[in-house]
């Protein structure tokens, strides 16, 4: 018997968890840069934390939860996305108490029973941030354009960036009525879905995917043009400040994002060169989401990116991660004493610093080299009786072929010398 893993998830083999361990660096290193702290919140929650914060009738809440009765027959979700977690964690931890924003990122798995396809899994991993405790519309700026950096440290080209303003909830739900009964009298046109969003909830039909909708859709009454006073002059105020970071964006009145805590700024940023799943990363800001699940009006903001779509809008566009695989030598043995005195020598190099590997399957001289080219060694060293009685053994430089000889007892000294140069030795 076999076992497969479950459908829509993936194991992350070498070489590719390279590229997750460099993109996760890149991360730590930008976050950091614009003082954003990590948190690690659990992977299940309550499954309440979900419901009342993503909001009952969204697909994630209706139709994508991964949720069962723990031993002690408490309701529990795998967490499908980050944001409702890290609120939690702010209410319960009292973080409101100390100097705000708050700026939190996290890297991790998240789990929705979709439909799985290119882009679309059902464990997935997400990077995000959130900046809790303020409604400056700076902050907004500064999390996009903290996204559009991040993308932009890949190389990536060809991305747009999506924005909206979804209102706050004095005035969306006005907006709602007034899209409600634009709906109704075109309902004959919609979906059988979107028919029954009419009631449950119209701002959904915005989002659907399904050609048929289209032109009801593109018609349909805009939520910028129904937005309060104060909801106007933040969105506008936002786009002043992306404008003095001359970062370009689409105002599109369609978006509303898929779930339901958002307020005000909502954007996605997409790359075209992937197919229908291929918005690369989305957010937006939740104003009402900290009161929905805790009872206490604090604002906050952030996003979300997909690590798989990532990686595929960089493998689209044909760029190559700096990531290398490799080693600096490789020991190759002939003999049970020689085997020894490598094995000795392969830990003494390791606790100097240096990536060494040995041969656990007695092979041939030949499959050892062979080991060697797998594993990309810089160097090869050949290990036998002869080189340990004369103290004296030949490295060879696998790139160029070059070779030397030198005294075994001086192994550590040459590696230093080869690998880091003379700089690294005086020092
Ligand atoms: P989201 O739009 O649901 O937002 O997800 C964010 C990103 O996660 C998507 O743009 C996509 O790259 C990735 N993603 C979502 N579902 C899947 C899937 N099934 N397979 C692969 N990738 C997927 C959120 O999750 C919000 N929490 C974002 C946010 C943070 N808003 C404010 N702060």
């Amino acid at each position: 018997m076999q076992f497969n893993a479950p459908r829509g998830t993936n194991d992350i083999l070498p070489p590719a968890s390279l590229k997750w361990q460099y993109i996760e660096k890149i991360t730590r290193e930008l976050f950091a840069d614009y003082n954003y702290e990590e948190i690690r919140t659990p992977i299940f929650e309550y499954t309440e934390l979900f419901q009342r914060g993503i909001g009952e009738v969204t697909d994630i809440v209706e139709k994508e939860m991964y949720t069962f009765e723990d031993k002690g027959g408490r309701s529990i979700t795998l967490r499908p996305e980050g944001t409702a977690s890290v609120i939690r964690s702010f209410l319960e931890n009292k973080i409101y108490g100390q100097a705000q924003p708050t700026k939190y990122y996290y890297i991790g798995p998240m789990f929705r029973y979709e439909r799985p396809q290119s882009g679309r899994f059902r464990q997935f991993h997400q990077l995000g941030v959130e900046a809790v405790g303020s409604n400056d519309p700076a902050l907004d700026a500064e999390i996009i354009s903290l996204g559009m950096r991040f993308l932009l440290k890949f190389g990536l080209e060809d991305l747009s960036l999506h924005l909206n303003s979804v209102g706050c909830k004095s005035c969306r739900p006005k907006y709602v009525d007034v899209l409600k009964d634009y709906l109704i009298k075109n309902r004959d046109l919609l979906c059988d879905d979107c028919k029954s969003r009419i009631e449950r909830n119209p701002l959904r039909v915005l989002d659907c995917k399904n050609e048929r909708c289209h032109s009801v859709i593109n018609d349909a009454p805009k939520i910028v043009d129904h937005l309060c006073g104060e909801c106007d002059e933040h969105f506008s105020s936002v786009q002043e400040y992306l404008d003095i970071l001359k970062i370009d964006y689409n105002i599109n009145p369609k978006l509303v994002r898929g779930l339901d805590y958002y307020t005000n700024t909502a954007f996605e940023i997409k790359d075209s060169s992937l197919g229908a799943q291929n918005t690369v990363f989305g957010g937006g800001r939740y104003n009402g989401l900290a009161e929905e699940v805790g009872g206490k009006d604090i604002p906050g903001i952030g996003f979300a990116l997909g690590i798989e779509r990532l990686l595929l809008s960089i493998e689209a566009q044909n760029i190559e991660l700096p990531v290398e695989k490799g080693i600096d030598l490789y020991i190759t043995v002939i003999g049970e004493n020689a085997k020894k005195e490598a094995f000795r020598l392969n830990d003494l190099l390791r606790n100097t610093g240096f990536k060494t590997d040995i041969d656990y399957l007695n092979r041939s001289v030949r499959s050892q080299m062979k080991s060697a080219d797998r594993m990309n060694a810089d160097y090869t060293i050949i290990l036998g009786e002869d080189e340990l009685k004369n103290d004296s053994a030949t490295i060879r430089n696998m790139k160029t072929g070059d070779e030397k000889s030198i005294k075994l007892s001086s192994l550590i000294e040459e590696m230093k010398q080869l690998v880091y140069g003379e700089e690294k030795q005086d020092e």
